[in-house]
This record gives structure tokens, C-alpha cells and sequence, in this order.
């Protein structure tokens, strides 16, 4: 009876602490099964996709139709997320091997295994200059014409109402300062026109759909999405059918998350589209990595119509680029500091974290070491590391024996209880920590005479 007033909510388990006392002699047995309960989380969501959910978004996953059958695999697909894209099995050389004769099976096993567990699909990608097969690039341009049209009215007839959004033209434009279109197949026979065609065309074939153009290296401003801007735009003042651009946004060191991603994700929903980020991966490890995950995460939430986060494959092991290391998982589906950041800047909280109403799911441990003793005196160094969330503040008492006397602290701020004897650390510029990240602070204590080292309270977080 008590068990089920308290379970469901995490902060009661703890305020209980009255509730228990006076109940304690009449009902062990529940008293018992009440403190055996794991500090529960409930407040915050302890999954990607619970936690995008939250925040009216979906967090998805690229899936490969061959790895399904591998447990982990895809009980980590199944607890985390809730959007999944095939990652090379709606492509047209999957599906449409030889002209005219379509083969779903592959795709159709990703789009079963999303629907039976509730969640949804992106589609990609129709209309590519890559992974095209030759009979297509062989075509002259009114059988290209046909072929284009046919393939886009084939597959999204087949997979109608199962798919929110389909990447419609993948990758239309050039790298570079230009602004000008990618020669491909279609650009070189059927013109600038081909991409307008392919919308129109699959805007009558599935009505429900989103339709996306979708493309790399156009995550900031710059030539290219300068380009796709102004096709968006005309786009939408002469009402050929857009709802969305798909930023792939493949991270690394000489492509790094540009510092105007979210102006550009931005200006976009201004021109009346959605944005949704479709192939996310960032190559690196650790606390770098993490930092640019979680900026890429706050930069969609920030952006209303940001609608969706798209990760490009699971384990780190699987992805295109594995030896980069640019995905939430590691090789063991571990948790990598990425996850978590993730995770935080999605309003959620890793199971175990302590939680808590101002920033669910701070925390941080405190650890101290003497760096260095010169016999009447010594300096003391104090690491913090943030727990499972990103932390934007944090405290920490450090209690000395009298008559030793703190006679300075770096990068931190300290105040004194009444005693003297009781120094209170809070963070300086180093508050903000991204989950498995750490900072440390440093003092220097004169010993007069008394050799106890200092003693460390518990890591507050905030
Ligand atoms: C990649 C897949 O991840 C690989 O498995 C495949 O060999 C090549 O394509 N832009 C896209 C994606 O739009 O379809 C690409 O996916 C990555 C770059």
C-alpha cells in the first residue's frame, strides 16, 4: 500500500524518511521493500528517444536490415531510440537493381521492425547521384525522365503512410565556393529542372509525407547551403512542394560543427521548412566529442521547427567511418561520454544518476590529492568529475584541522564557515562540465604545526 503511493514518484522514495519512522514498528516488511527500492528516476526520461520524445522531437538511428538479428544490437536500437533510416537499403540500387523490378525485402524488415515497436521511419533516399545503378546512368534523358518518376512513384507508393519523411534528392549541389549543381546522371541530362520534378512527383505519390533535400557540408553557412537556400526559397515562392532540409551534419577535425549551425538551421525554418538532422556522427572521443554532440543537440532543440536527430549507425564498430570513432556507442554498446551528453541536453537523465528538480540528473564526485609538501606547509588539489549529465556548477567542502590555515585558492571560489576551519569551494569559470568531464582547484595550506590532511565532503552539483 505505502509501496505503490511512493514507487512511482523518485523524490518520495527519499522524503519518505518521516513516513517511515512512524510506521516502523507496524510494518516492517513494507518498510523494508521501500528502502530496497533503487532511487528512482522517474522525472526524467533515461532514453534518447524518451527523451527527444519530451521535447517533440524523435531521436533516430541509420540501421542496417543485416544486423538486426544481433541482440545487442538491436536491443540497443529497441530501448534507445525511436526514428530509425535505413542506412543503404532504400537506396536505388537496393531497391530498384534493374529497371523495373523492385526488391523491398531488406527495407521492408527495417520498416517492419520500426512499426511493430512503435517507431517511425525516415526514408532515404530516392533520387542520388551514388549508389545508382548503371542501367540508370545509361539512359538517355526521356528514359531517364520515366525511370526517375517511375522509381519515385514505386517506392513511396509502397512504403505510403509508413515513412514521415523521405530524403527526395540527396546531394544535388557541389562542395566548394560555387554554388553550382553536382554533375550526376540526372543533373547532366535532365537540368537544374530535375530536382523540382522529383518533389512534384513525390508529393502526388504520398501526399503525408515530408519531403526533404538532403545534403552534407551545408550544416553552416556557406556557398553550398547558400545554394540550397536560395532553391528553397524560390522553391517556396513559386509552390513546388518542400517541407524540409535534411543537414547529414558528418562531423570531424577539418570539417568540425561550424559555430553558425544553428543560425543556419535557423534561417532555413524561416523560409517556412522544417529542419531535421539526418546523419549525424562526429568523429573524436571523450569530452570533445561529447561537447560538440551535446552543442549540435542544444542547437536543434533550440530551432522549433528542428524537428528530429538522426544518428548515422549504433555502435561505433558499424559506422561508415568506425576508424573515427563518431557514434554514441562504443565497439561493446558502452555508453560512450557523447551518450550522456546527449542524453542531458536532451532533458533526460542516465538510470542511476540522483537526479534532482533544477538539473535532473547532476552530479559530480570530488577526489583530492596532495600535489606537493614542503614540510610546514602543502598544496592540496581537488578533482571534480560530472557524473552521467552536463553540470553547470558545482561545490565541495574541504574541512582542515586546526591550526592549519588556507593561505590561497586557484580556480575556484572559497568561503568560510564560522570556524575558519570549513572552506566551501564552489566553481569559478570551470562550473560547466560535460558529463564524464573534469576540472580541478588548488590551495595552499600552512600546517602550523598539525599534519592531518584535508578532509573532502560530498560534490554538489547544479
Ligand atoms: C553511406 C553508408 O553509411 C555506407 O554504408 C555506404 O557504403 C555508403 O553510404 N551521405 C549519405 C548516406 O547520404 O547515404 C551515406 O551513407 C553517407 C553520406
Amino acid at each position: 500500500m505505502i509501496g505503490t503511493g511512493t514507487i512511482g514518484i523518485g523524490r518520495s522514495v527519499r522524503r519518505g524518511a518521516g513516513v517511515r519512522a512512524g510506521i516502523l514498528t507496524t510494518a516492517l516488511l513494507t518498510v523494508t521493500a521501500l528502502v530496497a527500492l533503487p532511487q528512482s528516476t522517474a522525472h526524467a526520461a533515461d532514453t534518447l528517444g524518451a527523451a527527444a520524445a519530451e521535447q517533440g522531437r524523435y531521436f533516430g538511428a541509420a540501421v542496417a536490415a543485416n544486423r538486426l538479428g544481433e541482440a545487442q544490437y538491436a536491443a540497443t536500437l529497441n530501448t534507445e531510440f525511436n526514428s530509425v533510416t535505413p542506412e543503404n537499403e532504400m537506396k536505388w540500387d537496393a531497391l530498384e537493381p534493374s529497371r523495373g523490378s523492385f526488391s523491398f525485402g531488406n527495407a521492408d524488415r527495417i520498416v517492419n521492425h520500426a512499426q511493430g515497436r512503435g517507431m517511425s521511419v525516415r526514408g532515404h533516399t530516392l533520387v542520388w547521384h551514388s549508389q545508382l545503378p548503371g542501367w540508370v546512368s545509361g539512359l538517355g534523358a526521356a528514359d531517364l525522365r520515366s525511370a526517375m518518376n517511375n522509381h519515385i512513384t514505386q517506392v513511396m507508393t509502397h512504403y505510403k503512410g509508413k515513412i514521415h519523411s523521405w530524403d527526395v534528392v540527396n546531394e544535388a549541389f557541389q562542395d566548394g565556393g560555387s554554388g553550382a549543381r553536382r554533375s550526376s546522371p540526372f543533373q547532366d541530362k535532365l537540368g537544374n529542372g530535375f530536382i523540382e520534378e522529383a518533389f512534384r512527383t513525390a508529393r502526388a505519390a504520398d501526399p503525408n509525407a515530408k519531403l526533404c533535400y538532403n545534403d552534407y557540408n551545408t550544416d553552416g553557412v556557406n556557398a553550398k547551403s547558400n545554394a540550397v537556400y536560395a532553391m528553397v526559397r524560390d522553391f517556396k515562392a513559386r509552390g513546388v512542394p518542400i517541407d524540409c532540409i535534411g543537414l547529414q551534419s558528418h562531423f570531424n577535425p577539418n570539417s568540425p560543427v561550424p559555430s553558425d549551425y544553428q543560425a543556419n538551421i535557423q534561417r532555413f525554418a524561416d523560409l517556412g521548412v522544417d529542419v531535421q538532422i539526418t546523419e549525424l556522427d562526429i568523429e573524436g572521443s571523450g569530452t570533445a566529442q561529447a561537447t560538440n554532440y551535446g552543442n549540435v543537440v542544444r542547437a536543434c532543440l533550440t530551432v522549433t521547427r528542428c524537428t528530429g536527430i538522426t544518428v548515422w549507425g549504433i555502435p561505433d564498430k558499424y559506422s561508415w567511418r568506425a576508424s573515427g570513432t563518431p557514434l554514441l556507442f562504443d565497439d561493446n554498446y558502452g555508453k560512450k561520454p557523447a551518450y550522456h551528453t546527449v542524453l542531458s541536453a536532451l532533458g533526460g537523465s542516465s538510470s542511476g544518476d540522483p537526479g534532482g528538480p533544477g538539473n535532473p540528473g547532476a552530479a559530480c564526485t570530488a577526489t583530492y590529492t596532495t600535489t606537493e609538501d614542503w614540510g610546514s606547509g602543502y598544496n592540496g588539489q581537488v578533482t571534480i568529475k560530472a557524473g552521467g549529465s552536463r553540470i553547470s556548477g558545482w561545490s565541495v567542502n574541504v574541512t582542515l584541522t586546526a591550526p592549519q590555515k588556507v593561505i590561497s585558492v586557484w580556480n575556484g571560489t572559497p568561503t568560510w564557515d564560522g570556524s575558519g576551519n570549513v572552506m566551501t569551494v564552489r566553481s569559478s569559470w570551470n562550473g560547466t562540465l560535460e558529463a564524464g568531464a573534469s576540472t580541478s582547484f588548488g590551495f595552499t595550506v600552512n600546517r602550523n604545526g598539525n599534519s592531518t590532511p584535508p578532509q573532502l565532503g560530498p560534490c554538489t552539483a547544479s
